[in-house]
């Protein structure tokens, strides 16, 4: 029988909007301080892309050309592709298609991740499959946001928007039969009892089906009024939504849970990782993650101080500066934690 190959990250790269907003241009906005935010979160600055001229599918091809060119391959090498991401250009169809369509690829499949913070792992992860079985031999898994679109820049959509930044991150997966090299082992697991505390309700069609309140007014709205409405905007009803303490709390227990789970799948300890990126939700839960597991500071890699937390994107972003900073080098152990809205939460151990 013959061994079934690995997967390994053939490229990598990055791509980030260039204006810089820093905490104290968000006082234009809001209520808030540098301080606070700081303090809480660990975020100086982050990126939001050009209005009109950036979508999360342009910067998306962005970082996925560096991952190409690096894995020494041309756009119509690329046999799949995985895009995720929170912010889709549009409602349907998601963005691999356009990305397909942007980097004039072959009519091979696009499959969209809806994971949220998680969405990259998960992403990998379905990529991994693939590689492994056989199917696909060049693979681009794309985790791309722009979330400065769709946040609410008031006072009373501050405990989120001071958050989340716009940028993208991509990498080609390629079978690999060299021993001990490639993704390891990828983990993936869901809770959904807790859908709603970190979520974007509408628009969508929930009709206050999962609500112990009602949310918006769908029993009076007129047929055709039901999906998006002015009531809805009038109300304020079209922003994401998050309790920050409940998620803070899962997280820090998710997190450690699923890098231990991924060892321990491997034979391995805390001491053998080279680099744990974690998603970049806030720079107080890597933290706390880091003093739980007794990981040195080199072990850790963040970088949420200049991009701010840009979920699907955040730990492409963060392996790829930590890969060109030489943080990363062939052998080394590398290990990918994410956990997001959903609540979703994965891990993925990788020898670079
Ligand atoms: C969001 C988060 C930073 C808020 O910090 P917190 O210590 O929990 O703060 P709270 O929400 O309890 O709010 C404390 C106070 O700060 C205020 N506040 C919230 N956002 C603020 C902001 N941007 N600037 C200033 N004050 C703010 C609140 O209104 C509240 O004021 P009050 O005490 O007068 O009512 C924190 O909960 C967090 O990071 N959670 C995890 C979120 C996360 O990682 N999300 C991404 C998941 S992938």
């Amino acid at each position: 029988m013959l061994a079934m190959p690995r997967s390994k990250i053939a490229g990598i790269g990055m791509y980030v909007p260039s204006n810089i907003v820093t905490n104290n241009d968000l006082l234009k906005y809001m209520e808030t301080s540098d301080e606070w935010i700081q303090e809480r979160t660990g975020i100086k600055e982050r990126r939001y892309a050009h209005r009109t001229e950036e979508t999360t599918t342009t910067m998306g091809v962005e970082a996925a050309k560096i991952a190409i060119e690096r894995a020494g391959i041309t756009p119509p090498d690329i046999d799949f592709i995985i895009f995720a991401t929170l912010c889709p250009d549009y409602y349907f169809p998601g963005c691999g298609v356009l990305l397909q369509r942007a980097m004039k690829m072959k009519e091979i499949g696009a499959l969209d991740v809806r994971n949220q913070c998680s969405g990259f792992v998960y992403a990998l992860s379905v990529g991994d499959q693939f590689i492994k079985s056989g199917m696909y031999k060049n693979i681009l898994v794309v985790g791309a946001e722009k979330h400065s679109f769709g946040l609410d820049f008031t006072t009373r959509g501050r405990n989120i928007s001071v958050i989340f930044g716009d940028g993208a991150g991509a990498v080609v997966l390629q079978p690999t039969e060299e021993n001990n090299r490639g993704i390891l082992s990828t983990h993936l697991h869901s809770d959904g009892d807790s859908a709603e505390i970190l979520a974007m309700y509408n628009p969508g069609t929930h009709a206050n089906h999962w609500m112990p309140e009602k949310y918006a007014d769908f029993d009076e709205a007129e047929i055709g009024q039901m999906f998006f409405s002015h009531k809805m905007i009038d109300k304020e009803q079209i922003f994401p939504n998050m309790d920050g303490q409940a998620v803070f709390k899962k997280a820090v227990i998710k997190f450690p849970e699923v890098i231990l789970e991924a060892l321990s799948a491997n034979g391995l300890q805390t001491t053998d990782i080279k680099v744990l990126i974690p998603h970049q939700a806030n720079l107080r839960i890597s933290q706390f993650v880091q003093h739980k597991l007794k990981l040195t500071d080199d072990q850790v890699y963040n970088n949420i101080q200049k991009f701010g937390n840009t979920t699907a994107a955040s730990i492409p972003i963060a392996l790829c500066e930590a890969w060109e900073m030489g943080k990363i080098k062939e052998g080394d152990l590398v290990c990918l934690a994410a956990f997001g809205s959903g609540f979703t939460w994965a891990s993925a151990l990788l020898r670079w």
